[in-house]
């Protein structure tokens, strides 16, 4: 067997593997599930640790991120780890200030306006110097995590957080981002390359700290129409797979499961099911039955439940929970929801849907 460098600490075996196997497509005894946002502030203990404390201060502690990063599975069974950090940390290693104003969301105080503003970023990024606190956060947590479930690591997607750095926060229309792909559209692919080369050594990074899955978030895929997604988010989001890939294997190192969630991206779903990642993760728009045939087998589907729905009884989550795991089936299907926890979630709501989802599934896979 190859050898990731994490693994020259001698790691703990693997004790539930239920997630890497759904995503490779392999028999399970149980769907796997694990939730985005899973560390939150749904959490009486994540708002306790976070109090009073920066953000992206937060994010830059190993310590911090993995006390975070363990909170969920101290309560409820999870099948997946994912490492408490941001999409964000990736325009800061580009040397952009990023502050997260609380109440309001990320804040860029001098975000890109024009393609002359592509010169403030630094052309070549140290990714050990500029985010080797997210390697030494997986490090940690996967000494930590003593191999209870595998730890997921995660970047944003270049047209994600080309879009954050144009806006310089949180948008409804994306317009001044958007301009861009039709006023500057080579400055736009210019900063988009920029973004995958880094993304690329950044993954590359998790993975030897000890990341056992990547997810690649194109949070503001709702935003294009499906020419500007052919042009701006998917040969990026096929280039990241498949350099990350191949990079891999030229170390020596073995393949890891990637994760692409382009949420409200549903127009895309069969370019993205051909694009080398293993899993393609749903929103609640997507009918199971359907993104099942328009995937034709070729990937796993993780999600989709709506968050809203946890706002539901523990009776009617379980009914809910029922139909979507029916609707995937339980081979090559990682449960997880459509989008991360609402922060005024009550804890039990994801506790139930852990639960409904282990439960409902076991009973399918018996039947069989
Ligand atoms: O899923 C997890 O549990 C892992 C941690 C994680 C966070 N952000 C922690 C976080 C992950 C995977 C992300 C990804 C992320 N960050 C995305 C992609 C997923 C998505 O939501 O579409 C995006 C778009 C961001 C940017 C960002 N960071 C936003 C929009 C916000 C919310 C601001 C707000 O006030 O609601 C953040 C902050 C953030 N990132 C929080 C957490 C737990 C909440 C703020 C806090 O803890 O103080």
């Amino acid at each position: 067997m190859k050898v990731n460098s994490f693994h020259q600490g001698e790691p703990s075996e693997l004790k539930n593997d239920t997630f890497l196997r759904a995503a490779r497509g392999e028999e399970v005894e149980h769907v796997p599930v694990w939730c985005m946002r899973q560390a939150g502030r749904y959490l009486p203990e994540f708002r306790e640790s976070r109090a009073g404390k920066d953000f992206f201060e937060t994010c830059r502690s190993p310590e911090a991120c993995c006390e975070l990063t363990l909170q969920p599975l101290r309560r409820f069974p999870f099948d997946a780890s994912i490492i408490f950090s941001d999409i964000l940390v990736v325009p800061q290693a580009l040397g952009m200030d990023v502050q997260m104003s609380p109440g309001k969301g990320p804040v860029f105080p001098e975000p890109l306006k024009e393609p002359d503003d592509l010169q403030r970023l630094r052309p070549k990024v140290d990714v050990d110097a500029e985010l080797g606190y997210v390697f030494k956060a997986i490090t940690l947590t996967r000494h930590k995590l003593e191999g209870k479930v595998p730890l997921i690591g995660f970047t944003g997607a270049p047209w994600t957080l080309m879009s954050y750095m144009i806006e310089g926060g949180g948008s409804t229309t994306h317009s001044k981002a958007k301009r861009w792909l039709y006023r500057h559209p080579e400055a736009s692919h210019k900063l988009l390359r920029q973004l995958t080369d880094v993304i690329v050594e950044y993954l590359l990074g998790q993975v030897k700290a000890g990341a056992q899955a990547l997810q690649v978030f194109e949070s503001h895929t709702g935003c294009l129409g499906p020419a500007e997604f052919k042009e701006f988010s998917l040969p990026y989001l096929r280039d990241i797979a498949r350099r990350v890939k191949d990079k891999l294997k030229d170390s020596g190192l073995d393949n890891v499961p990637m994760i692409v969630f382009a949420k409200d991206g549903h127009y895309g779903l069969e370019e993205l099911s051909q694009s080398h990642y293993e899993v393609v993760g749903l929103d609640w728009t997507v009918d199971p039955r359907s993104a099942r045939e328009r995937t034709g087998g070729r990937v796993s589907l993780q999600g989709n439940m709506d968050p809203c729905a946890l706002y539901a009884t523990k009776e009617r989550i379980s009914e809910i929970v029922k139909t979507m795991v029916e609707g995937f089936g339980t081979r090559g299907y990682i449960a997880n929801l459509g989008h991360g926890v609402y922060p005024d979630m009550d804890p039990e709501s994801v506790g139930a849907f852990v639960e409904a989802v282990h439960t409902h599934s076991r009973q399918l896979l018996n039947r069989n």
